[in-house]
């Protein structure tokens, strides 16, 4: 009997230990280092060129006859559930609906610096995590093939919009700073 109380107190302490660990995680996340941040930075760059050839292999093999088994492709690439890969734009109507609206503080913010061409990046907590975050800038022009699909990046389109340069959106990515 009194053994038992013993094994039950032990387990106890270690389960207040376990509890005290967890929440200590929680608590204990000071804004990452130098070092870490430029590890996603590096990371981020590999990534970035990554998806950057996926998109040059769409633009690319987009023909009339194929537009729509392509719309579901690139729509798979960046599924709604993946948060760390993103394309957002404001032209209606969005190919990606509402998910392709910007979400968040970050992302309006890189919306509208990358309707002038320019990117964007921060290093910022969600939860329990930190993030570093970059913005890159798309314009029409950069193929021929974006109006196949986007049937509404038109020459017209941007004279409404008095956005000479053609820019229509962004490349969001996010990379978690690694804690050691
Ligand atoms: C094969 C068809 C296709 C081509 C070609 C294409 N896109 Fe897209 N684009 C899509 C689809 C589909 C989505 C929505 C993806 C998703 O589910 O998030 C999208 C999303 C976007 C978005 C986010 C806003 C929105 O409408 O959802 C931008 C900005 C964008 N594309 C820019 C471009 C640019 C710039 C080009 C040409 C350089 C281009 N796209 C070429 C299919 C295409």
């Amino acid at each position: 009997m009194r053994h038992l109380k013993i094994k039950r107190a032990a387990a106890m302490v270690v389960l207040v230990a376990v509890a005290a660990f967890v929440a200590f995680g929680h608590v204990d996340n000071a804004p990452p280092t130098e070092q870490q941040k430029e590890f996603a930075v590096q990371t981020a760059d590999l990534l970035q060129k990554e998806v950057f050839a996926a998109l040059l292999q769409e633009f690319g093999e987009t023909t009339p006859e194929n537009v729509e088994q392509g719309k579901q492709a690139i729509s798979l690439v960046f599924h709604d559930a993946n948060r760390d890969m993103r394309l957002i734009g404001n032209a209606a109507p969005l190919l990606g609906g509402n998910n392709n609206i910007p979400a968040d503080e970050f992302e309006q913010e890189s919306l509208a610096l990358a309707l002038q061409g320019k990117p964007n990046t921060t290093v910022e907590r969600h939860g329990n995590r930190w993030y570093y975050r970059r913005s890159i800038a798309l314009s029409n022009s950069f193929h021929t093939s974006c109006a196949l699909c986007h049937s509404n990046f038109t020459p017209q389109f941007f004279q409404e919009t008095n956005n000479p340069g053609q820019w229509v959106g962004a490349l969001m990515l996010r990379v978690p700073v690694k804690e050691n």
